[in-house]
């Protein structure tokens, strides 16, 4: 059966291969775009008995060889094409999306997974997600290309019928990935790590609890100073809730301190209530 969702993916797709940038879209196609895309960001509960069952998390350390850090994240990145221990949970996508960014970067930020968007572009952090993160790289006066951008798991989680709806990596996708990504940590060597929302620092740092309860201190991995804050995503499901958006700048704030980065009266005062 063709859903109606899929019709539509089909139809935007072909306009974008016939170079359409555009189309127009009347209000009621706006709202319902809208509800869709609201409908997208909200995690999906899925009945564990829909998924396949995980086999256990097979165990394989990433060999870190080459010279110089582009060519062993090169080896690196060949090495997660093919990560033996991904492959056999067998409920991951089959497409891998590695890193981004600047190989010597200070900054490493580091999120869960790949979704639909990075997916299709290989490339982590492209979607909705993604342009709240290049905002907030903007308001620290950074780009993309300043810093290293990467997921714990490598691949998109698989969900039945699935087209543009994602899931959260599970426990045993995140642990069968984070040999890659402390690979990657231990190339790049940033000054500071930033853990994008809840389930990175579960999987990354093995912490627990709510981001509220993690974020606002150091933490620590493979040495480096680590900081845990709200998933980009967060921030758009959150409705742009100021208090969230205020917590989250704090934690570049000092991101930016512990860096030495200039600070100026204006970014210090991002998100504050207006006296
Ligand atoms: N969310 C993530 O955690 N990573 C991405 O690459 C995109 C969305």
């Amino acid at each position: 059966m063709i859903r109606p969702v899929d019709s539509l993916i089909d139809f935007l797709q072909a306009e974008r291969a016939r170079g359409r940038s555009h189309i127009f879209l009347d209000d009621r196609a706006r709202d319902g775009l809208r509800e869709l895309f609201i409908r997208m960001r909200k995690p999906v509960a899925v009945a564990p008995a829909e998924l396949p069952a995980a086999a256990p998390v097979m165990k394989q350390d990433a060999v870190v060889s080459g010279n110089g850090k582009e060519e062993q994240l090169a080896g690196l990145r060949k090495q997660a094409e093919h990560w033996a221990p991904a492959m056999a949970l067998g409920t991951l996508r089959e497409t891998m999306v590695f890193a981004t960014g600047n190989p010597n970067a200070e900054i490493m930020l580091v999120g869960e997974a790949p979704g639909y968007n990075e997916e299709r572009e290989c490339v982590p952090f492209v979607g909705p997600a993604g342009q709240k993160l290049n905002d907030i790289l903007k308001a620290m006066g950074l780009k993309r290309e300043d810093v290293y951008i990467s997921n714990l798991v490598k691949f998109r989680p698989a969900l039945p019928k699935q087209t543009t709806n994602n899931r959260k990596p599970s426990p045993e996708e995140m642990a069968a990935c984070l040999p890659l990504v402390l690979a990657e940590i231990s190339v790049v060597r940033p000054k500071i790590i930033l853990a994008l929302g809840g389930t990175t620092a579960e999987g990354l740092m093995g912490l627990e609890g709510t981001v509220g309860a993690m974020r606002g201190k150091w933490h620590e991995v493979s040495g480096i100073p680590a900081r845990v804050t709200y998933h980009p995503s967060y921030l758009l499901q959150s409705g742009g809730s100021n208090d969230v958006k205020r917590a989250l700048w704090e934690d570049m704030l000092a991101s930016m301190e512990k860096l030495g980065m200039a600070i100026s009266e204006k970014q210090r005062g991002f998100f504050l209530p207006k006296a």
